[in-house]
């Protein structure tokens, strides 16, 4: 052992030196940035793979700011499958299995499966797959018998402007425009209906201007998965599902089982976009891009709910994990994940100059109305629970979940073996994800203008970073005040 330590820091350690700036408004500067090299977003936000931050509703939230959740593996397979699907179904703009209806259907057939499926038309197709007809509600409005065959209402094949299968948004939106058409089917060479393009769904998609989409125009989802156990059919049962990321995420990511995982799972699902961690050393971050991670997540120990640090004796300072991390990594095209320790965005900005492309955050977001579990009340105030993978409560309620008939003695047994490296805790409540997201890249957008950078890669070029002292520290934040 050498008795040469050296220092390691912190975000609350260090302050970014103000530089002689040309940027005249917060507007005029881009936060976008990559999550792995084909996955880019347009701020550098991730949402963490907790079981009390990220299901589909916060990645939804997310990806339409620009950003993009993970969902996190303490779920079944089928149920974390479902949660990316719920992703990818929420906003594209071609829906590729529309719901369909046979010509020999009644109308009152369609009218029920147009309620069930809160749709207001439905292509109509004969067993192999051709387009014969669409009918609408409208259509049906005042059709007297209900037992009519649906093809005699509907507007048949030869009266009904389609599109080819792949036609892009530009393109759609032209056709429905000059028809004036609320649905345009897209059919192959064969005449079979291939999807449905609706101007709802248009519109819909172009609320969120930023949003982080995938080619077909749907939103951009993760998923976690392990190294253990059932770990690769997981992986493949997710990429089936849509999951446009995997992140094989364990608290040691440098350890020989999570180097041979990320091996296998590019043996069986190939190029599939793949992030790893965590780890908080040069060697760990190399070590997972020769082993053929496309990002590396950062962080051990700096988490909000994290004990890891008390009860291993392990960890390094994050701003230290991260600018010795990036520079391992410099050069190498594998962004750097900056994971845990987040508390504002002055810490966001510091994270991304020493190196990181992207940020993650449990802690800031678990209070929104997006993160999973229910709002309690406190004393006067609102909160939510939010808790550590690696806590007595996190364990109890995998436990639970995966044997619900299980006494609790043979419980107690299993749980005094577990040894938390995590804790449970409420975090104020703190509105929709969104609003807390604007304030974040508010303050990332103030970040950039001070160290005169127009994008995150000037930022980073432009960084100056100097160390404070505890009397320096209590400057910063408000003081001398009585807090209202
Ligand atoms: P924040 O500070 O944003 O950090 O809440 C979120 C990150 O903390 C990590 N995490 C844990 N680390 N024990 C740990 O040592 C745990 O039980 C635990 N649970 C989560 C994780 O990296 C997450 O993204």
């Amino acid at each position: 052992m050498s008795d040469d330590f050296p220092l390691a820091l912190t975000y609350d350690d260090v302050l970014l030196v103000p530089r002689r700036s040309g940027i005249t408004s917060r507007r005029a500067v881009d936060t976008s940035t990559l999550l792995t090299p084909r996955i880019p977003l347009a701020i550098p936000i991730v949402s963490a793979n907790m079981d009390t931050v990220t299901e589909s509703a916060m990645a939804i939230a997310l990806a339409r700011m620009g950003g993009i959740g993970i969902i996190h593996r303490f779920l079944p397979i089928a149920r974390q499958v479902a949660e990316v699907a719920a992703v990818k179904r929420s906003e594209a703009w071609v829906i590729d299995q529309p719901w369909t209806l046979a010509p020999t259907a009644t109308v009152g057939e369609a009218r029920e499966r147009m309620a069930a499926h809160g749709v207001g038309g439905l292509p109509v197709v004969e067993t192999d797959g051709r387009l014969v007809g669409l009918v609408t509600t409208r259509d049906l409005l005042f059709a007297p018998d209900p037992a009519a065959p649906v093809a005699t209402r509907m507007t048949p094949r030869e009266r009904l402007v389609t599109a080819p299968a792949h036609t892009d948004l530009e393109s759609a939106r032209a056709l429905l425009d000059r028809h004036r058409l609320e649905k345009l089917p897209l059919v192959d060479a064969s005449g079979r209906l291939a999807g449905l393009i609706t101007t709802k769904d248009i519109v819909a998609s172009l609320r969120f201007p930023h949003a982080t989409k995938d080619d077909r125009g749907r939103l951009r989802v993760g998923a976690a998965i392990g190294v253990v156990g059932d770990y690769l059919e997981r992986a493949a049962a997710l990429v089936e599902a849509g999951a446009d990321v995997l992140v094989l995420d364990i608290a040691h990511g440098h350890a020989e089982h999570a180097l041979r995982a990320i091996a296998a799972v590019r043996r069986r699902l190939g190029e599939i976009d793949l992030i790893a961690g965590n780890v908080a050393t040069a060697e760990g971050a190399r070590d997972l891009a020769d082993a053929g991670a496309d990002a590396v997540k950062v962080g051990v120990g700096p988490g909000s709910i994290c004990i890891t640090r008390l009860v291993a004796g392990v960890g390094v300072p994050q701003l230290t994990a991260v600018l010795d991390c990036a520079r391992a990594l410099e050069g190498r095209g594998v962004p750097l994940i900056a994971d845990g320790g987040i508390r504002r965005s002055g810490d966001i900005v510091k994270a991304l100059a020493a190196g990181a492309a992207t940020v993650m955050l449990g802690n800031l977001l678990a209070g929104t109305t997006e993160s999973p579990g229910v709002t309690i009340r406190r004393g006067g105030g609102k909160y939510k629970v939010t808790r550590g993978m690696a806590s007595v409560e996190a364990a109890m309620h995998r436990q639970a979940r995966e044997d619900p008939e299980r006494g609790w003695a043979e419980w107690e047994d299993d749980l005094a073996e577990v040894v938390p490296e995590g804790v449970e805790a409420a975090v104020p409540y703190r509105g929709d994800a969104s609003e807390v997201i604007v304030q974040l890249v508010g303050g990332l957008r103030s970040g950039l203008s001070y160290c005169n950078a127009r994008t995150l890669a000037e930022l980073r070029a432009n960084a100056r970073f100097v160390r404070i002292t505890e009397a320096g520290r209590v400057e910063s934040g408000a003081h001398d005040v009585e807090a209202l």
